[in-house]
């Protein structure tokens, strides 16, 4: 008899390193068997079958209708099905598989999320896809121009605007948007306007600086 074959003893029963040791084997094999026992009960070839998708509910268990929206992406048109309380964010890393764009608190705090919508820069872990039906969207994986980079990319290669780089999608995104909205005319006016944008690795000189010389270039 091995011994994990013994009989609950009694000093299984009154507690101690072996009762927990017993304790454990003897509720894993009720397990194997119960699972086994159903696996039995079902008809062969459905036991692998995925089960049929549920509709998406809320809260409630109401199910919620999925949305039909259009985005032009990129330069490139989509069509989507989905659901209507997806945010943006999601709808471009999880439907679109456009990772560049960063989940930081997903809470509109760090700027890690920023894209450019119709031209301008917003957080879109705090908007809704649905809400953006018809909408031009710019992420960090259209800025270059097959192999020439965009401007600021360049520049924060060259100033060193990055070190892990988790925010530099959202930096240079901002940075962008900044540029365009003509608030880049000096360091003190750039921190300012990107000051929603968080670097925990606390590049900012180097972030600064190729934001200054994007915004001379361009
Ligand atoms: S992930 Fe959107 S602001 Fe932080
Ligand atoms: S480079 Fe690491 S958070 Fe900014």
């Amino acid at each position: 008899m091995s011994e994990h074959d013994k009989p609950e003893s009694e000093e299984a029963r009154s507690g101690g390193a072996e009762a927990v040791h017993y304790a454990f084997f003897r509720r894993d094999v009720l397990q194997m068997a119960a699972g086994a026992a159903t696996l039995a009960a079902i008809p062969h070839g459905t036991a692998t079958a995925a089960p049929p998708a549920a509709a998406p509910t809320n809260q409630e268990g109401t199910s919620v209708m999925p949305a039909r929206i259009r985005l032009t992406v990129n330069g490139n048109s989509r069509e989507l099905e989905l659901d209507p309380r997806q945010s943006l964010l999601d709808v471009l890393r999880e439907t679109l598989d456009l990772t560049g764009t960063k989940k930081g608190c997903n809470q509109g705090a760090c700027g890690a999320c920023t894209i450019l919508v119709d031209g301008k820069r917003i957080n879109s872990c705090l908007t809704l896809a649905i809400m953006h039906d018809g909408a031009e969207i710019t992420t960090i994986e259209g800025l270059a121009k097959g192999d020439e980079l965009h401007p600021l990319q360049a520049a924060f290669i060259e100033h060193d605007g990055l070190q892990c780089g988790f925010c530099t999608s959202g930096q240079i995104m901002s940075g962008v948007g900044c540029i365009a909205e003509g608030h880049a005319h000096s360091p003190e006016e750039i921190r300012f306007w990107m000051s929603g944008n968080i670097c925990r690795c606390g590049a900012y000189p180097g972030i600064v600086a190729a934001v200054a010389d994007a915004a001379g270039r361009t």
